[in-house]
């Protein structure tokens, strides 16, 4: 179970959303009706943590709860329930591979064994670089192509060893990788 970072608390530094994002998120808040607008906390939650540098302070979350004139808890509840949102500060990169069965029965532990070795951290842990935070997390949906690693907002399928080496030491150099079935016009995955 996630939990709210508690260093966070003790941040004196409020967040608000910048005139760009306040505009965006007024944008995304004109497509709910009145009395629906809470339905609108996934979008904004998103927009906060981008803002915050990948990941929701209380601080963040309390801001969206504001504006959607809901009780914070109601905003933390969400947060806490989806991988996609970081309750403590994250790297540059996060890598989220997919524990469930399909990906587990492909060699998915392998995949999370070989990130653990190259950046010398545990789950749930950022490399000393401050480039990699790895996690891993249940069902990305993408089971066809088993197995699955979601790197920020990219899926990456079909994966071994050596082709999630390669997509990692691209990231590293600052390449787009080859093989994110988002940055590819054909169907999905990397042919091994
Ligand atoms: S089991 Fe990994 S994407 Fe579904």
């Amino acid at each position: 179970m996630k939990t709210i970072d508690s260093k966070s608390c003790d941040d004196n530094s409020k967040f608000s959303f910048n005139t760009a994002n306040r505009e965006t998120a007024e944008s995304i808040l004109s497509r709910y009706p009145e009395g629906w607008k809470i339905s609108a906390v996934l979008p904004l939650l998103h927009l906060a943590q981008k803002q915050n540098g990948g990941w929701l302070s209380k601080d963040a979350m309390e801001h969206v709860a504001v504006i959607l004139n809901v009780h914070p808890m109601r905003v933390y509840e969400v947060a806490s329930f989806y991988t996609m949102f970081h309750l403590s500060s994250v790297g540059k990169h996060v890598v989220q591979i997919c524990r469930t069965a399909s990906c587990w029965l492909n060699g998915a532990g392998q995949l999370t064994e070989l990130c653990k070795k190259k950046f010398d951290i545990n789950l749930n842990e950022t490399s000393s670089n401050g480039l990699f935070t790895i996690q891993e997390v249940e069902c990305l949906g993408a089971c066809r192509n088993a197995p699955v690693v979601q790197i920020n907002d990219d899926y990456y399928e079909n994966l071994d060893g050596r082709s999630l080496e390669k997509v990692l030491d691209q990231i590293v150099a600052d390449f787009v990788p080859d093989y994110s079935t988002n940055n590819s016009n054909k169907s999905s995955g990397f042919n091994k």
